[in-house]
């Protein structure tokens, strides 16, 4: 069913069989997701911040002249949380076109959204939602994700959520992704902390789902700290990088060509001193990964 890709770079760069593009090319950039009490040492330039992602939501009514004073400083992706490409049925043309505003002040290099609802017909549930893994969800996908790739002139990429249930379908996560980047000509923003708390919560191996995955999608990363509460993982974006999401996140840069990784720092913010530091962390492992 579907684009299965087995994955082995080890093995085919092991028997030579093969030359890696991999192998020639740069690390990707490290940055950060702009969040407010985060703006003015963003805006300052420092030396450890190469690419910036901002929230599309965060400037539908104001915040031009920020958006365009990072665009001056660093390359740029528009993230997405309200378009709901998850929801059958035609996307909301007022909230596609102040998205596509967003991305074009800030000379966006792509765009990127869920994979995910966060709206029923009727009721707006305000948070992102897992989709049954189906023929027909697949199909509401690809046509969405085509049609905000077309509106915006942007690449589009879409990013893996957690979830904490596990919704009925017929179709392999992994199987599902490779379909969808296939078909609607999109690229994955691969969310290495999503990634480990859901195969924490449901019990996988986390490296064996990546190599059944196409790396050739993988385009931009997300990571940032977990926490642990009641027996579950969970993403609360309020925590420092642990060192299981660095192993993860340096297997991800040896097998594929991830151009940028982004630290989703949201809440309980650390002085910026230790913000560099972790993203010089990020860095040196990407550095190290690339290189082998
Ligand atoms: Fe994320």
């Amino acid at each position: 069913m579907g684009v299965v890709v087995a994955v082995d770079a080890e093995a085919a760069a092991a028997e030579g069989a093969v030359d890696n593009p991999i192998d020639h090319a740069p690390p990707p950039q490290v940055g950060i997701g702009f969040r407010p009490p985060l703006g003015p040492w963003i805006l300052s330039n420092p030396s450890e911040v190469e690419f910036v992602e901002v929230t599309a939501e965060h400037f539908f009514e104001e915040g031009d002249d920020t958006l365009q004073r990072l665009a001056a400083l660093y390359p740029i992706s528009v993230h997405g949380l309200g378009l709901s490409l998850g929801t059958p049925g035609p996307l909301c043309t007022t909230t596609l076109d102040a998205f596509s505003r967003v991305a074009s002040l800030c000379k966006a290099a792509w765009v990127s959204e869920h994979i995910a609802f966060t709206q029923s017909a009727e009721v707006d549930l305000g948070h992102l939602n897992p989709v049954p893994l189906t023929r027909d969800s697949l199909n509401v996908f690809i046509n969405h994700a085509m049609e905000v790739q077309e509106h915006c002139g942007k690449p589009l990429i879409l990013e893996n959520i957690t979830t904490y249930l596990r919704v009925p379908g017929d179709i392999p996560e992994t199987d599902f992704l490779n379909e969808l980047c296939h078909q609607a000509g999109v690229g994955l923003l691969l969310d290495v902390t999503n990634l480990f708390i859901n195969s924490k919560n449901h019990n996988f191996d986390p490296i064996h789902w990546l190599r059944r995955l196409d790396p050739a999608f993988i385009r931009q990363m997300h990571i940032v700290g977990y926490s642990q509460a009641n027996g579950q993982y969970h993403d609360g974006h309020c925590e420092m990088v642990q060192d299981d999401l660095l192993d993860l996140a340096s297997f991800v840069v040896s097998y594929s060509n991830v151009e940028s990784i982004i630290l989703e720092r949201d809440a309980n913010f650390p002085k910026t001193e230790l913000i560099a530091k972790e993203l010089q962390l990020l860095e040196g492992i990407c550095v190290t990964a690339r290189s082998h």
